[in-house]
């Protein structure tokens, strides 16, 4: 079977697409047929040795996909072959097939499309846990989300919304900001083109919102901070846009405000029930349509490098597939 091999750390270039042989479900596995991979900003920093996560070379990228079941290892009951199941493995998926251990594989919720469930689990879980679980995002508060046309930028609009919160959303370009508006943002703010913080002062009357979504860090989580309600919840979601900001201790005293880390990957890990409960409240939510994921592009397993580069280059919206 073809799959995507990082054979040494660097840019996506150096990606190699690789027949390797395919290999039988240990216990406790479960090897699944491929249909469709998400890609996430994880996967453009894995292959570079930027991740806190850092897998033994060669491996294949690729956090999650959807497909059918080929085989299960000894010990597995929850899937059998033959059925459509998510996949959230961290690693493995741009390939046309994928052994993952059982307890990061789940059952399609019917209905799904295996686009729409290889888009889903690993941004709007991320989204679920900051803003539901993290922030306690309540009906009419305010959250800011930063970076807002991205992956998991769009799936906190739309969760805030789902949640009854106004919702104003930061991105870089008019497109983007025209996107965030069509999947529910109330307000929209250029942060390449206005001053954030005057932008924040005016979209809140000046007490600013009680909830702030970061996947971008860099320049702009300072000037956020500082504009944080009080008893704001500032949700360290992601460095999209390179350096780990630092920020001086000061002004959560001055706010009475919290900086909140948000780590989904181990909190499916360490409270699979509360990841449960979670995407059990997200896949009510998509089938009443208030949740909409957006699939902007798919490339072939063969173009996987272009699709990551395409993400490092803020080229992509919402969330882009690797269709094998
Ligand atoms: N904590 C967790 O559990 C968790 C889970 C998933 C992802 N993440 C993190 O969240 C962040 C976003 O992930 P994603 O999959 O949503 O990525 P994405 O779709 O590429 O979105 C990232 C957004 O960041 C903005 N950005 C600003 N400067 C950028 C730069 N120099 N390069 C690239 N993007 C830049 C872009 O929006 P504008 O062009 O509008 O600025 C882009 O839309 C990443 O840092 C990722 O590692 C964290």
């Amino acid at each position: 079977m073809k799959a995507v091999l990082c054979r040494e750390w660097g840019p996506a270039d150096r990606l190699v697409v690789a027949d390797v042989p395919a290999r039988d479900p240990g216990p406790g596995e479960v090897r699944l047929r491929v249909r469709a991979a998400g890609v996430n900003f994880p996967d453009v920093l894995i292959i570079q040795k930027k991740y806190q996560v850092q897998p033994a070379l060669p491996f294949t990228p690729g956090s999650e996909a959807a497909g059918e079941v080929i085989a299960v290892g000894e010990g597995v009951t929850h899937v059998k072959p033959g059925d459509p199941v998510i996949a959230f493995s961290g690693t493995g998926a741009f390939a046309e097939e994928l052994v993952a251990p059982a307890a990061k594989v789940m059952p399609m919720p019917p209905g799904l499309s295996f686009d729409v469930a290889a888009a889903f689990t690993l941004t709007y879980g991320t989204s679920w846990h900051a803003v539901r679980d993290r922030a306690q995002l309540k009906a009419g508060e305010t959250m800011l989300v930063l970076g807002a046309a991205g992956g998991v930028g769009l799936s906190a609009v739309e969760i805030g919304k789902a949640i009854g919160a106004r919702v104003i959303a930061a991105a870089s370009t008019e497109e983007k900001l025209a996107l965030c508006r069509a999947h529910g943002a109330d307000a929209t703010i250029h942060y390449e083109t206005e001053d954030l913080r005057a932008a924040i002062k005016r979209e809140t009357g000046g007490k600013g919102p009680d909830v702030i979504y970061d996947p971008v860090g860099g320049k702009f989580s300072e000037p956020a901070f500082r504009s944080i309600g009080w008893r704001g919840r500032y949700l360290v979601v992601g460095f999209a846009n390179g350096p780990i900001p630092s920020l001086p201790l000061n002004l959560m005293l001055l706010k009475g405000a919290s900086l909140v880390g948000v780590f989904w990957g181990e909190f499916t890990t360490r409270e699979p029930a509360n990841n449960l409960a979670g995407m059990q409240e997200l896949m009510g939510w998509l089938q009443a349509g208030q949740l909409r994921p957006h699939i902007s592009g798919r490339y072939r397993l063969e173009d996987t490098a272009r699709a990551l580069e395409d993400m490092a280059a803020r080229k992509v919206t919402g969330k882009v597939l690797i269709v094998p």
